[in-house]
């Protein structure tokens, strides 16, 4: 009996440490990709102004971008789930897109997102882009 309560104990501890490395992987939709938009895309892909037609704000941008053709390339979805180098939103942040500027557009010149914000939306769509 004391055995089975001591093994139910672990199993729980070990559950909530799943449950907590699963909400840290790092490339979840909301908590990860989410905030970069916020804070680098909307002023211009926003509420206000969408350049290129594109809505990067809370609540908007998944629905945007998943299986939804470019606007300057149809022929190409801006994202591929699992496929960087087929979504066009990639090749915009890498500064290889066929068209337009790299984002993040600047106002005299195209800017690069930090490494770490990089990882973080390749990650994403690399394991399927889910929400
Ligand atoms: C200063 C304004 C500005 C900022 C900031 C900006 N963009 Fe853009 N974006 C544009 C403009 C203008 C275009 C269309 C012309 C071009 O591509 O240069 C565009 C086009 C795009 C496209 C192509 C959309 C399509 O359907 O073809 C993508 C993807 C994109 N931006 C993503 C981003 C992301 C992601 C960020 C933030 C990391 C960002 N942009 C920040 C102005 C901006």
């Amino acid at each position: 009996m004391r055995n089975r309560v001591v093994v139910l104990a672990w199993a729980g501890f070990a559950l909530s440490v799943a449950a907590s490395l699963a909400q840290t992987s790092g490339s979840s939709f909301s908590s990860a990709v989410q905030p970069i938009f916020d804070r680098k895309c909307t002023k211009c892909h926003g509420m206000k102004d969408q350049k290129a037609k594109l809505n990067l704000s809370y609540g908007n941008a998944y629905a945007a971008l998943v299986n939804v053709p470019s606007t300057e390339v149809p022929g190409m979805l801006r994202v591929k789930p699992g496929d960087p180098e087929a979504s066009y939103l990639w090749l915009k942040l890498e500064h290889r897109a066929p068209k337009g500027s790299g984002m993040p557009k600047g106002f005299f010149f195209a800017g690069h997102l930090n490494q770490q914000d990089m990882d973080t939306i390749k990650a994403w769509i690399s394991e399927g882009a889910q929400p």
